[in-house]
């Protein structure tokens, strides 16, 4: 009798908290609006559809609804997507704000490096690691992004006059033996190497992330440990990713610990860290004290994994799809052409691009940028509220799930008229300075803003001038039937087919 009493009194208790958190969230379910939803499942079968189809469903509602819509999932689930500039402001600057629960299906590989971390963790790591992008450093990366690139160059000619074919493919692997060599020192050959285990793995591990996502039945940790055949493919990518940055760090501490190098301590500001040596992330890392102790070789790894997930996938979107609209916009493809030989001179092919020299190429960046607002490699950014918080007048309790969708943000037709058209003019600089700092955020905002949005810039200036400089890129015939989807990053789902011609 009292067992029975005691369960009856849970159930009556667990009902009236449903209620009672039901009625709140129907409040601001109601107050941002968003598509109706069904009993139970919510707005969940508007996205029984492909995986590109989630995305274009996600974006259609959005455009109705928008700019910020409330979608509900299972029971009392739900997900807050933001783009007006104001709601995207507080959250982006919200001190309470941890990342989104999606990002920790990447623990077990990143663990909680500067992507994952928050609190004191974070502070400390981002100071560490801001030194790294300083403009000496990234003068010796643009070195590498040469080499890799003229790798990719190379191997493309084999395409020239020839069908159609995919490009994305060879714009991952250059992005990957430059983010390998500028973040850890080696080079994984994946250009000539692509059966390569590493370069293997760490694709597998994307794929592994998309899948995850859209399969709601194991997006709790612990389900997907305890029941997911992929769990156990995962755990054994994971081990091998791991032992591969581990063999890297113990090899390179071992070359460095004869030469007796300084260490750094970063209790003190070191401006000059970076001035004279040749430095990679890893050295970096290895170099560096934190309260009087060095990082141990977890807390490396844990870095280097991130710049190694964070640098390679985002900056492949960011030229792929640049790519895509220079095909489709060849008189921008041409303006370019016009400010490689305007700038390079007659032997523009032959010519070493500098960090210096890539400051010149102003249109570039423009048509750069623009590709960037229409396909932003990170199309949302998603933030978890730890505390209760007041967003655009109504307290949202803590634990909400918030997207802020960036691809949306940068199709505003207020800010970006006609917002499908691909036009670099949007960049001048006139019209930058005619706009606010939240209506276009590709490298996000705020203290968590991209740490490597320099890197990644000049990585994507020298690999379309030196594609442009060579060939000719034309749209292949499959450009018709061109889709996206996103898992973190956004991608092609069927790759970005073109034709090339020699450049004579
Ligand atoms: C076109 C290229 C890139 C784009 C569009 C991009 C975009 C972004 C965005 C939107 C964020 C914020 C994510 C969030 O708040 O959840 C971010 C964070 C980050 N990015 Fe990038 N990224 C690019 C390239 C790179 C590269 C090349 C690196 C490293 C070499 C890098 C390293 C990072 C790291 C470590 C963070 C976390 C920073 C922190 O929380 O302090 N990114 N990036």
């Amino acid at each position: 009798m009292f067992f029975q009493a005691i369960i009856v009194g849970t159930i009556l208790f667990l009902i009236v908290r449903f209620i009672r958190e039901r009625q709140q969230i129907v409040k601001i379910a109601k107050h941002f609006g968003g598509p109706k939803p069904l009993p139970v499942i919510g707005n969940l079968l508007e996205f029984n559809t492909d995986i590109p189809g989630i995305f274009e469903t996600g974006i259609r509602l959005l455009k109705i609804h928008g700019p910020d819509t409330f979608f509900w999932g299972l029971f009392n689930l739900y997900l807050l997507v933001v783009s007006s500039p104001k709601n995207v402001e507080k959250v982006l600057l919200a001190k309470n704000a941890q990342k989104s629960l999606l990002y920790t299906f990447l623990e077990p590989w990143l663990r909680t490096g500067l992507l994952l971390s928050s609190g004191e963790k974070w502070f400390q790591r981002r100071r560490i690691l801001t030194p790294a992008f300083h403009f000496k450093i990234l003068e010796q990366f643009v070195a590498v992004f040469n080499k890799e690139t003229d790798v990719m160059v190379a191997n493309l000619r084999k395409h020239v006059d020839q069908q159609e074919f995919d490009i994305y493919s060879y714009v991952t692997l250059m992005a990957l033996d430059s983010i390998c060599e500028t973040s850890m020192g080696i080079s994984v050959n994946a250009q000539n190497d692509p059966d390569n285990d590493y370069v293997k793995n760490v694709k597998s591990m994307s794929v592994l992330f998309l899948q995850r996502i859209f399969d709601p039945l194991v997006a709790t940790p612990i389900l997907y440990e305890l029941i997911h055949p992929r769990a156990y493919k995962q755990r054994r990518i994971v081990q091998e990713l791991h032992n591969f940055t581990d063999s890297v760090i113990a090899e390179r501490r071992k070359q460095l610990q004869p030469n007796g190098e300084k260490r750094h301590n970063f209790n003190q500001s070191d401006e000059n860290l970076y001035s004279k040596q040749k430095m990679t992330f890893l050295d970096l890392l290895l170099s560096v004290n934190v309260d009087d102790e060095p990082l141990d070789d977890l807390e490396i790894r844990e870095e280097v994994d991130t710049f190694m997930f964070e640098g390679h996938d985002t900056t492949t979107s960011g030229i792929s799809f640049t790519i895509y609209e220079l095909a489709r916009n060849q008189h921008v493809q041409d303006r370019i052409y016009e400010e490689i030989v305007s700038i390079l001179g007659k032997n523009y092919r032959e010519a070493e691009l500098t960090y210096q020299v890539l400051q010149d190429f102003k249109y570039l960046e423009m048509a750069i940028k623009e590709a960037l607002r229409l396909y932003p490699s990170v199309p949302f950014i998603g933030r978890h509220l730890t505390e209760d918080t007041e967003l655009d007048g109504i307290t949202l309790p803590a634990g909400v799930e918030i997207l802020v969708a960036i691809y949306m943000i940068h199709r505003n037709p207020e800010v970006f008229p006609d917002p499908e058209r691909y036009d670099p003019e949007r960049f001048s600089e006139d019209a930058e300075s005619k706009r606010g700092p939240y209506d276009y955020i590709p490298f996000s905002a705020g203290a968590r803003n991209c740490i490597g949005q320099r890197f990644a810039m000049l990585e994507m200036k020298v690999a379309i001038i030196k594609l442009i400089s060579n060939y000719r890129i034309l749209p292949g015939e499959s450009l018709q039937q061109f889709r996206v989807r996103t898992d973190l990053v956004i991608r092609p789902h069927t790759g970005v087919a073109v034709k090339l011609m020699e450049r004579v």
